[in-house]
């Protein structure tokens, strides 16, 4: 295939891409926008294998065939739960990918370069294998504090900041050694050096932030592992590869930019690690006595209200209760009951988790609401039933300045007149904070899987 021709599907294909972002920033488009996503990355695919560069093609099958039978395998066993986890493995690929192509790059003698365009490509080299080796260690200890195999506490080190700094240091000068090079013999030594320290600092630097940060920390790594193929492109000459990089690097860096924000903490101090650390003097002194109630007194008091927030949270995906959640939503409104939901952006264990879930059991979009349209009409409504949520509906956000979630703005459900609140127990939620809320007097405790309770919710509103 003529250069001309891949040029013009790299074109049609980045397009494509952006389209296909655009598309995934609204919940009516996004199937739209996948799907422009997946017809992009065909045409890429099928672009670059046509190319002239590319001759390898058992190779290139084998490779391919093997990959997506495993991608494939996982994508279809993986629980919605476990996602993030899969997101967090997938960039550590992306990772690895760049520090691999780096040092082949680096050692391919076919590449003949002086003066400096010798020095760009050195430099792409470098930056490649940084950006990727920080994002491989990185996203792979991510995996693990998810999946629960690391434990999610911050881990801090006596000097951390200083530690950083030092690797920091030692990267620029190993660079500057590395580009004065005459020889890739001698430039190899602290090309490798660097590797290490990168591998190290990716490790070091998620070690030390808490679970309640992981999101901002995922995407973070989204961000890197976007730059990082940017910086693959680069060395590759690959425009294609340049412009998805540069659209994955900073639309992560802007989806960590919102996380942080309505989390209300400084995207330097999630990096700087360290949250969740403090305990809450909340986990002592609001704690009193909680009411439980049963299906039946709940049932009557939604049969009561004219006006209902469902708020859903981690614990509705863990008992993959959102399908009678979903009915129990058209029963309330067949008897004429106003019913919304309430979103909290990081409800759950990834943006936009619960509107992924509500779509799936087919809650219209138009009563699914996010935290800032609808946080104003709790006072207004008559009973809020808390799913499966616990730090989003946590009030020491706001008025306890010791809880590590201070300053997160948090749905203000307890303004509700009545509060049913779904959970197995009075276990605490991510961030491990104790919540005031189900100590209030207007709350009552519907012990219970949350599937098990809305199920029988459903049947004693249809009883009826
Ligand atoms: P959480 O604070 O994690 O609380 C979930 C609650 O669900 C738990 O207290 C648990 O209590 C309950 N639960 C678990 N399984 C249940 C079941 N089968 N039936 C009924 N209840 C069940 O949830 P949230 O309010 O959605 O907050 C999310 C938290 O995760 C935030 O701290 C956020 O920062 C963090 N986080 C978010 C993301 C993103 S991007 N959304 C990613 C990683 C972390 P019991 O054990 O008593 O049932």
């Amino acid at each position: 295939m003529s250069s001309g021709i891949v040029t013009s599907a790299y074109i049609a294909a980045s397009i494509l891409f952006i389209l296909s972002l655009g598309g995934l920033s609204n919940q009516e488009s996004a199937r739209r926008g996948n799907l422009y996503g997946m017809i992009g990355m065909a045409i890429a695919i099928v672009a670059t294998i046509a190319s002239n560069n590319v001759n390898a093609y058992t190779t290139i099958i084998i490779l391919m065939v093997i990959g997506a039978s495993v991608g494939m395998f996982v994508a279809m066993r993986v629980e919605m739960t476990a996602m993030p986890q899969l997101v967090a493995m997938l960039h550590s690929f992306v990772g690895l990918a760049a520090t691999l192509v780096g040092f082949a790059s680096y050692i391919d003698h076919s590449i003949v370069l002086e003066g400096a365009e010798k020095t760009i490509h050195d430099v792409e080299i470098y930056l490649g294998i940084l950006i990727g080796a920080v994002t491989f260690t990185g996203s792979i200890i991510a995996f693990g504090k998810l999946q629960g195999v690391i434990g999610s506490k911050p881990l801090m080190l006596p000097g951390r900041h200083l530690i950083n700094a030092a690797i920091g240091i030692a990267c620029i000068w190993l660079g500057s050694v590395f580009l004065g090079s005459e020889s890739t013999a001698d430039g190899m030594l602290p090309l490798i050096a660097m590797t290490i320290l990168a591998l190290i600092f990716g490790v070091h630097m998620v070690m030390a932030i808490g679970g309640a940060d992981m999101p901002v920390v995922i995407s973070m790594l989204n961000s890197y592992s976007g730059w990082a193929a940017a910086a693959t492109g680069f060395m590759l000459s690959n425009d294609l590869l340049i412009v998805t990089g540069a659209l994955v690097g900073s639309s992560g860096a802007i989806l960590s930019y919102i996380m942080c924000r309505a989390m209300n903490r400084r995207f330097v101090s999630v990096i700087m690690g360290g949250f969740g650390t403090t305990s809450s003097s909340s986990a002592t002194s609001e704690a009193g006595e909680y009411v439980a109630t049963n299906i039946d007194e709940a049932a009557e008091l939604l049969r009561e209200a004219s006006s209902v927030i469902i708020v859903p949270g981690y614990g509705m995906a863990v008992a993959h209760a959102q399908h009678p959640v979903s009915e129990l939503t058209r029963i309330l409104k067949e008897q004429d009951t106003s019913v919304r939901f309430a979103i909290h952006p990081v409800a759950g264990r990834m943006p936009g988790h619960m509107n992924v879930l509500l779509a799936e059991a087919k809650v219209p979009y138009d009563i699914v609401l996010e935290m800032d349209e609808i946080n104003d009409d709790f006072k207004d409504t008559d009973v809020v039933i808390v799913i499966g949520a616990n730090d989003t509906v946590n009030p020491s956000a706001l008025d306890d300045p010791s809880s590590p979630i201070a300053g997160m703005p948090v749905l203000e459900v307890w303004n509700a007149r009545n509060v049913i609140v779904s959970k197995r127990s009075m276990a605490v939620g991510y961030a491990g904070v104790e919540n005031p809320l189900f100590f209030h007097d207007n709350t009552k405790m519907l012990f219970g899987d949350a599937k098990d309770s809305v199920d029988g919710l459903v049947a004693a509103l249809a009883a009826r």
